[in-house]
């Protein structure tokens, strides 16, 4: 997509897709790629809104000169979020718009001057402050923490366009459309609950906060830096990310194994039977040592259970699976469905670390946790099969999550 695309009335999109970056923060498979999305407000004052990852500035700029020529000037850079991927080519707009204006909060001047060494010709912005272009007003909502301190939304009072930088924002590059009613909604749902869950989420309080900060506007058009824009029901993703930063879950269990000579995965198909003799359908079962992890950490965002499933390796957790937990300790998840089962060689130390994750992250733990010497037993398996059952009982008593 070369053109800039009008979203609104003299408002456009000048984003990038990137289908060349494999890993997202160096740590984020991005399979279908991702787009930095930036706008452009072309009103008596003419503003760039957020820009774009420093790899695509070329054909950014030329979207720019495409509204404005090659003699017309930017007034006003709005930076709403500092990442790299949305602030990478400020320096370069700095050179061709010498005089343009940053519009900044006091956090984000912070970042301009340890990124770019950048100091001058910024105008500092508080919560509730606003610009006037001429034809209209941006009203500034300061956001911290979604995702870094400096973030915050920026609402063009005459179209009702929220600009929100990362947040509704998620992975996958925008082929062709970039409305919501232009693109397959399932896939960036999905892309959007992997982008949240991953890099948002343990900030899900502030999330909740900027949600109510903003919800007495009249909101026509969510304009994120990633994914398609909603303009046929911006709701839509409001309400998603307000469910999953209430950390609601839908019915379903989660199973995570790791499994090195196949005897922990013969106790996570005997979970699985004891799950599916009980008529749960929504189970997801990810081998810890295949896939990356992000997957992994989408789903148990998504479903009630979760049941972790290791082997032991030099006495301790099986590091994948240790990777994993450490991730979740931080993420601050709570109220989930929790089983353990596992397997030791001669000295333990698998299940035992599961254990103190559960009692660090106050799931709640369904018994029986099954741990098996080398390899499980009749015994052990039907260990594994009461367990799936139990797990059952207790997502059937559970009054928090949702039917789907
Ligand atoms: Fe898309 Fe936090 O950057």
């Amino acid at each position: 997509m070369d053109l800039a695309i009008p979203i609104a009335d003299n408002t456009y999109w000048i984003g990038v897709n990137d289908r060349h970056t494999d890993l997202f923060e160096g740590l984020w498979p991005l399979p279908r790629g991702v787009s930095y999305n930036s706008y452009f407000i072309k009103d008596e004052k003419t503003t760039v809104i957020d820009t774009v990852k420093n790899s695509r500035t070329n054909n950014y700029v030329d979207k720019i000169r495409s509204l404005i020529g090659r003699e017309g000037k930017v007034d006003y850079l709005v930076i709403n979020h500092m990442e790299p991927d949305h602030s990478g080519a400020i320096r370069v707009l700095r050179n061709i718009y010498p005089d343009m204006q940053i519009i900044a909060n006091v956090k984000t001047l912070d970042f301009l001057k340890h990124f770019y060494e950048i100091t001058e010709n910024v105008r500092i912005v508080a919560d509730g402050d606003e610009i006037d272009l001429g034809g209209r007003k941006l009203k500034f909502t300061l956001t911290p923490m979604v995702h870094w301190p400096e973030t915050m939304m920026t609402y063009d009072t005459k179209t009702g366009v929220l600009f929100t930088g990362d947040a509704f924002g998620g992975f996958g590059s925008l082929n062709g459309g970039i409305f919501d009613d232009e693109v397959d909604v399932e896939y960036f749902e999905g892309e959007i609950l992997r982008y949240f869950s991953n890099i948002v989420a343990k900030y899900s309080v502030m999330v909740q906060k900027a949600i109510k900060k903003v919800g007495g506007l009249d909101i026509k058009i969510i304009a994120s830096t990633h994914g398609p824009v909603w303009r046929s029901n911006p709701q839509f993703i409001i309400d998603k990310y307000l469910k999953w930063s209430r950390q609601e879950a839908e019915e379903g269990v989660v199973i995570v194994f790791g499994s090195m000579y196949g005897n922990t995965e013969r106790m996570m198909e005997a979970t699985a039977k004891g799950l599916t003799g009980e008529d749960v359908s929504k189970i997801r079962i990810h081998d810890i040592s295949r896939g990356h992890v992000s997957y992994i950490i989408r789903d148990i965002w998504k479903y009630k259970a979760l049941v972790l499933g290791a082997c032991t390796y030099n006495m301790k957790l099986f590091p994948p699976m240790e990777y994993l937990v450490n991730f979740l300790e931080n993420d601050k998840l709570k109220n989930r469905v929790l089983g353990i089962i596992g397997t030791y060689g001669w000295s333990g130390g698998g299940v035992k670390r599961l254990k103190e994750f559960a009692e660090k992250v106050k799931w709640d733990l369904v018994e029986p946790v099954v741990e098996a010497r080398c390899a499980p037993t009749e015994e052990d398996l039907d260990k594994c099969v009461k367990l799936g059952g139990n797990i059952v009982e207790a997502l059937n008593k559970c009054n928090t999550c949702l039917s789907i």
